[in-house]
């Protein structure tokens, strides 16, 4: 691939350090170690060597969705790669699915459900925040180069959308799920599955107390992931010293028809 104007670029430097641009004809990118005009990077291949002015060589790569969430500027508190990674395994997000998620936020989950259910599919992400809204279309406009017709935002209560929308998935990071839960055990197709990302044991159980009363949930789970980064270097061969201790804890659970 080579680079074209408009797309995301990362920079990685001779200690490892990520920098995130989108390239436009006009821009320069600078660093302590010199500047490196975007005209140079546009049309250089994905995995090339460039060079600043004052000779500093970084590598040029085409981000990794993962490498864009961390590194792209935040307006709410996202959902990290180590969490978005086991939401569209275990939500099992597939191509050509219609998916209900909120809050948008900064937008990060919703740039790996787009990815996950392709252009046959539909995401429609819901944000109570106006200026949450505004900023997610900042952020995945860079990442796509447009809002993908396949998505569409809105402004509003997720509540609200799940009768109209009739989503076979529900993709939740809201402070207080368990009133879409409601919602989703009136109007989500039945077989349809629901995920909510929560960071404190009382939302747990709220959720899964709310989903159990309906009598319309069933195979709950919960599930928190660790991850544990390595450093490979020499004969030092370890884990890193620090890691993550907490995100959230994810809830899963399948939408059925109520016991006779
Ligand atoms: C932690 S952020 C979501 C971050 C997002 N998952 C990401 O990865 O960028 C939670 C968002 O949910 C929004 N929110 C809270 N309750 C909501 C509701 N009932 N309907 C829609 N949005 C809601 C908040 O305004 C906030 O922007």
């Amino acid at each position: 691939m080579t680079f074209r104007v408009g797309d995301p670029a990362l920079l990685i430097d001779d200690k490892g350090r990520q920098y995130l641009l989108r390239l436009e004809p006009g821009r320069e990118f600078v660093f302590h170690k010199g500047a490196i005009p975007h005209e140079k990077l546009i049309g250089a291949e994905d995995g090339s060597w460039v060079e600043t002015h004052q000779g500093a060589r970084l590598l040029l790569l085409s981000p990794r969705l993962s490498d864009y969430v961390l590194r792209m500027k935040r307006g709410a508190q996202v959902v990290y790669p180590k969490d978005l990674g086991p939401i569209l395994v275990y939500a099992d997000i597939g191509p050509g699915m219609t998916v209900l998620e909120a809050g948008t936020g900064s937008g990060a989950l919703t740039l790996g459900l787009a990815r996950a259910v392709g252009t046959t599919g539909r995401v429609v992400s819901v944000e109570r925040r106006e200026d949450h809204h505004e900023f997610a279309v900042k952020t995945i406009t860079r990442w796509f180069g447009e809002i993908p017709p396949h998505v569409e935002l809105r402004v509003g209560a997720v509540e609200d959308s799940v009768a109209g929308v009739k989503p076979e998935r529900i993709v939740l990071d809201v402070p207080e799920p368990w009133h879409v839960v409601r919602a989703a055990a009136e109007h989500q197709p039945t077989g349809g599955v629901l995920c909510a990302y929560l960071p404190t044991v009382p939302q747990v159980e709220t959720t899964v107390e709310t989903a159990r009363e309906t009598g319309r949930f069933a195979e709950i789970e919960v599930k928190e992931f660790l991850v544990r980064e390595w450093n490979v270097s020499g004969r030092s061969v370890r884990p890193e010293h620090t890691m993550v201790g907490h995100t959230g804890f994810l809830v899963f659970m399948r939408r059925i028809q109520p016991a006779e």
